[in-house]
């Protein structure tokens, strides 16, 4: 399977759990991920369902940001809005950024009441509807770093995170939020994330400390899209 072929089969559920919103006339919140495989996906869901999806009862949210302005090409936003917003017809009231260019702490706590006020609640967290997560090669996920487990466990909606290289600031939600969605999928491709992926889907005593090991879903369910390279191991 490769990259394309994968974010075609995730494109075809995106469309189809929308769909399902949309018959109900409920708003779909999802929250999208950076990194390259998701980049894929957008451009893919960009050029293929424009038409077929009911965008106005879509919501956009971002799993997490770096500290920069939107005109950064290290902007999670800037990626979306090139790959796939601009080309499609979205109320721009339905997305929700996270303003990078802001003050970190200040913005964390913003967007933090962003999402709670425009998304459901279950046991007091918000819930969305779908969380997308890519996976470095450390084992992060969203912003959670390795060193930064307590980010899983944290009761706040958002934090500041710093990537532990870059020492570049990020926003990033929490895992506690992200466990609650409906449904969590990781889009995972290439050779480097194979070693990775088969020790947190084995549950080897190593993966422990990678913060995507705390990615459990607790009340929908976890699915791995992974192309032929991150799959070669399991
Ligand atoms: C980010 C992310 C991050 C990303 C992984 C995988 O903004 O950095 O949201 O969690 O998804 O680092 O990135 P790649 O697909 O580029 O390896």
């Amino acid at each position: 399977m490769t990259p394309e072929l994968l974010a075609g089969i995730f494109a075809s559920e995106f469309a189809a759990m929308a769909g399902e919103s949309a018959k109900r006339k409920r708003r779909f919140t999802v929250a999208l991920s950076g990194g390259s495989t998701p980049a894929i996906l957008y451009s893919l869901i960009g050029d293929n369902y424009t038409k077929s999806v009911s965008w106005e009862y879509v919501h956009f949210f971002w799993g997490d940001e770096r500290c920069v302005p939107p005109e950064s090409s290290e902007s999670n936003y800037g990626m979306a809005r090139d790959t796939l917003l601009h080309k499609i017809d979205i109320p721009p009231a339905n997305l929700h950024r996270i303003r990078g260019e802001d003050d970190p702490a200040g913005e964390a706590e913003r967007y933090s009441g962003e999402i709670v006020n425009n998304t459901l609640s279950r046991n007091g967290l918000p819930e969305f509807d779908l969380v997308i997560l890519g996976l470095g090669e450390d084992g992060h996920t969203a912003s959670i770093f390795p060193g930064n487990n307590s980010l899983l466990v944290s009761g706040s909606v958002c934090a500041v995170a710093v990537h532990p290289l870059s020492h570049q600031k990020r926003i990033t939600i929490t895992g506690k939020v992200i466990n609650n969605s409906d449904h969590i999928c990781f889009l995972v491709t290439g050779k480097k994330k194979a070693e990775i992926v088969k020790e947190i889907i084995n549950k080897e005593a190593g993966a422990l400390n990678y913060p995507a090991s705390g990615i459990v879903s607790e009340y929908g369910d976890l699915t791995w899209f992974l192309d032929q390279d991150a799959a070669a191991f399991l």
